[in-house]
């Protein structure tokens, strides 16, 4: 019998509910939408899935600008619509994991207002992170907002309010233990009602230290926080190490008081996974020691150069830097933050690497959509909603390409999606795209992801560690090559533009596309592919 935590070798499925599947026709996906296409999700193979908030909210940030944390916005039904998703969920064996967000509210959330209200000085302004102005009326600091624009947002009284994202986005105070108190409330509360998880939103931010300083290059830091602006690599990790307001030593506390509480619930596994883009790596770690929260995301693949050292490195760091704590990685090709991977790398190469992440130790997250290798959606300016296109004025279009609602089937955008117009316009040319079309073409991305997360649980997950096989950092002679055994699983990926030979033993069981041709007592494994053999 296998006693390990549910969680712990998962592949979670996120979900962004506005854009999964609408059930009342208003253009919007929403909770029934999720609850009906369950089948679908389960058949997928996933053990469970996250979802994005679905809580009151203006919807000034997708719904990451919450008004009320313990309710469901009516645009996505009502927390009947909430407890009806869950039994079903669980009721074919899937997770539910919510998506909380602590480092900040809604402006038009209760708090915020009575701060607003109450003036200077007050015990409902402590709940935030009100200053005064500088004597020149300045903003307290040079901050950029990760979303553009300053961090600091003037009121009616003079004072500023920090905002590390957008101006709706009001900053809590994690000092004031009444805000430790709601979220306690708000995490119970979600609990009480069944789910399995939480997703912890900007789970690195909410302890600020040094809020009067300014930063040397606050645009360049801005803009290396953001997943959509292309940067160097190294550039970007350089600006990473000189966050002033994300990573302090104080968030970890909160997260061993969270964990006290979520253990507290014997028998349920409840489990937690940080949004903590940290910098060095290593103190990624630090959210997933033993007393803390159970798995911490790695960005690292989001925006990875389809490149074998690259590859390699990211791979292998994520591995060795989580062993340290006992704890296994994360994989992320795709989610609402970033550009979807089949449009950042090519969609070969993002059917290669899925299985090639598939493959390895850890749990791993799907972004929906991702199975059916969607690109993003071509949009007009005028049909964006994201703060961040708003914000910044500059050459970025922000995250709405990702968000674009799925095509589920038909002929005819929206294909299946809503009876009524839908809130990102679905391109026709994701005709071929569609649930219904790729079902019945056995080569199509989605059966290859549920051949490959069938064929995982069988032989991967609980496999244990991984040894190397080809990889330059390895001296391999051929670079294009990178592979991997796995108990009896060997994943070999080639990822160069022409087909390579392998050697490598055991019996093909599946390929990202193309064929598998056998020359010399070699495998010849197709360009941009990967290839599992069963020994
Ligand atoms: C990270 C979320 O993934 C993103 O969508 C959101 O805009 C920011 N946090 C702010 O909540």
């Amino acid at each position: 019998m296998n006693s390990s935590p549910w969680w712990k070798e998962a592949t979670i499925y996120q979900i962004y509910p506005r854009s999964f599947f609408d059930s009342n026709g208003d253009g919007e996906g929403d909770l029934p939408g999720i609850t009906s296409q369950l089948d679908y999700v389960k058949n997928l193979g996933v053990d469970a899935i996250w979802l994005s908030p679905f809580y009151p909210s203006p919807n000034k940030d997708g719904g990451y600008d919450v008004a009320n944390p313990r309710d469901v916005d009516p645009r996505f039904g009502n927390l009947e619509d909430a407890k009806e998703l869950i039994a079903q969920a669980h009721k074919r064996d899937l997770r539910v994991i919510a998506d909380i967000v602590p480092n900040h509210f809604s402006d038009q959330h209760e708090w915020f207002q009575a701060a607003l209200k109450a003036g200077r000085g007050s015990k409902e302004r402590e709940r935030f992170h009100f200053y005064e102005a500088n004597t020149d009326g300045t903003p307290p600091n040079n901050w950029i907002s990760i979303f553009g624009g300053p961090s600091w947002t003037q009121v009616e009284d003079g004072q500023f309010y920090l905002h590390l994202f957008d101006s709706s986005q009001p900053d809590l105070n994690w000092e004031n233990p009444e805000v430790n108190a709601d979220f306690e409330k708000t995490l119970r509360f979600w609990i009480d009602l069944g789910v399995d998880g939480f997703r912890i939103d900007v789970a690195h931010g909410l302890i600020k230290e040094d809020v009067l300083t300014n930063h040397p290059d606050p645009q360049g830091l801005s803009d290396a926080l953001r997943l959509d602006v292309a940067m160097d690599f190294e550039k970007r990790n350089a600006l990473l190490l000189t966050v002033p307001f994300f990573d302090r030593q104080g968030v970890h506390e909160i997260y061993r008081n969270w964990r006290k509480l979520f253990d507290s619930y014997e028998g349920r596994d409840i489990m937690a996974v940080a949004e903590a883009w940290v910098h060095p790596p290593v103190n990624a770690t630090r959210y997933v020691r033993a007393d803390e929260l159970h798995q911490v995301f790695n960005f690292d693949l989001l925006t990875a150069a389809f490149n074998s050292d690259v590859l390699f490195d990211v791979v292998e760091q994520s591995i060795s830097l989580n062993a340290t704590v006992n704890a296994l990685p994360t994989w992320a090709l795709s989610n609402h933050d970033s550009p979807r991977v089949a449009s950042r790398i090519g969609d070969e190469q993002a059917r290669a690497l899925a299985l090639f992440v598939f493959g390895l130790p850890g749990s791993t997250y799907v972004f929906a959509g991702q199975e059916l290798g969607l690109p993003d959606g071509q949009l007009q300016d005028s049909d964006r909603q994201d703060p961040m296109f708003f914000r910044s004025n500059g050459p970025s279009k922000g995250r709405d390409g990702a968000r674009v609602p799925l095509p589920w089937s038909g002929d005819t955008t929206p294909f299946g999606f809503s009876n009524g117009k839908p809130w990102l316009p679905i391109s026709q040319s994701w005709r071929d795209f569609t649930v219904e079309n790729e079902l019945a073409d056995p080569k199509s991305s989605l059966h290859l992801y549920k051949n490959a997360l069938e064929l995982r649980k069988e032989f991967l997950v609980g496999a244990g560690g991984l040894t190397w096989l080809e990889s330059s950092r390895h001296g391999s002679k051929e670079d294009a090559l990178l592979s991997y055994s796995r108990g009896v699983i060997t994943v070999v990926m080639n990822l160069s533009d022409s087909a390579k030979e392998c050697d490598v033993a055991g019996k093909l069981i599946i390929v990202s596309g193309g064929t598998v041709d056998a020359r010399d007592g070699k495998k010849v494994i197709p360009a941009r592919s990967t290839a599992w053999f069963l020994t």
